[in-house]
């Protein structure tokens, strides 16, 4: 048995049944993508049903505003992948038809679509022969072969490439994908697999040379920055001010409250010299009743350090681009997960229930 014949073999055996794998939508399938990209698929179930529910088609997707469907996505993090979606539908609609394209460099140059999403999307809704690489892949390979050469390199990722192609499968694109990335996630697990019942283990070059813990390699990670923000969360009876964040930079397009960012962490006494705090104030007297302080928030290369400030006085002047609203409302806007779980463990101060 070939490479190909003992993983796909696997496969039938193993395999979890997820509702992807029962579609050759490639709408469905290219949202199971996306969404795998960024979460686990215990996780992932859950807003892959609930994103199918609010918007069954491609034309829904499309006519949903960017507000619907970034709520929709709230929690999973990488927002633009969200916004890329929405407006690879709306193009889809426009320059397609609303009919998915069927050929893979058409599907490549949709908003948001890398290698890895074309080749899923091609090979499980039209099964052309074209092989995933991800991080399961990758493992996977690196260690069947022995590529010592960092993954995330272009050399290795070119070394790579090339072993998986000598295996890949143009007969079962599909299976052939589907297996070796389920083979991945379960049995050519990152810690502590299991070798001595693996199919592949008289041919495995890494379990031969005992180099299956060192691989993949990976070349050292930028340094984690670290942020500092100072939320005010103001009380003026019902009221409270949101702004939605710009582009550039991290949460595009999410809400949150009127926000100072500082080069360092700063005291109270320090805020209320800011000159963002004395404009926002203005002439009326603000009183800070509670704080939350030392909230750390981590994000892929950022550490954020949050201070939630809770003001009670009047709304006086709004930042450019914030607005007034209620707060029992707040829930309705989408909101980045650190603002998320601040409100929910101070849903009685917010009174917004
Ligand atoms: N991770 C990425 N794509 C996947 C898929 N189609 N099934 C299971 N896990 C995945």
């Amino acid at each position: 048995m070939n490479f190909s014949e003992k993983i796909i073999g696997w496969y039938l055996k193993n395999k979890r049944e997820l509702p992807w794998r029962e579609t050759k939508d490639p709408y469905a399938i290219w949202l199971s993508e996306i969404i795998l990209q960024q979460t686990r698929v215990t996780q992932g179930l859950d807003y892959f049903h609930r994103f199918l529910e609010a918007f069954p088609t491609i034309f829904h997707l499309a006519e949903a505003t960017e507000d619907e469907v970034l709520k929709l996505w709230q929690g999973l993090g990488y927002y633009s992948r969200a916004r890329n979606m929405h407006a690879a539908a709306r193009e889809i609609v426009t320059t397609y038809g609303g009919v998915f394209p069927d050929n893979y460099s058409a599907i490549r140059s949709l908003k948001g679509v890398g290698d890895y999403t074309a080749a899923a999307i091609a090979s499980f809704a039209f099964g052309l022969p074209y092989p995933v690489m991800d991080g399961n892949v990758i493992r996977v390979i690196s260690r069947y072969f022995g590529i010592a050469e960092p993954c995330d390199k272009a050399e290795g990722k070119a070394q790579i490439q090339k072993a998986l192609y000598s295996v890949f499968d143009t007969k079962h694109p599909s299976e052939f994908n589907q297996a070796i990335m389920e083979f991945g996630a379960l049995q050519c697990i990152p810690a502590n697999p299991t070798c001595k019942n693996c199919i592949l283990k008289d041919s495995c070059v890494a379990i031969e040379k005992g180099m299956v813990k060192e691989l993949p390699v990976k070349s050292s990670k930028p340094a984690v920055k670290s942020r500092f923000f100072n939320y005010l969360v103001i009380h003026d009876g019902d009221d409270t001010i949101i702004k939605q964040r710009g582009p550039g930079d991290i949460w595009q397009g999410l809400y949150e409250f009127p926000l100072i960012e500082t080069s360092v962490a700063i005291s109270p006494g320090e805020l209320m010299k800011h000159p963002d705090w004395k404009y926002l104030k203005g002439k009326h007297s603000w009183k800070i009743i509670k704080i939350h302080s030392g909230i750390r928030h981590k994000l892929s290369h950022r550490i954020l350090h949050v201070t939630f400030y809770e003001i009670a006085g009047k709304i006086n002047r709004l930042p450019l681009g914030a607005m007034k609203i209620k707060k029992e409302n707040l829930m309705d806007f989408a909101v980045p997960v650190l603002i998320e779980k601040y409100l929910k463990t101070n849903k009685s101060l917010l009174c917004f229930y």
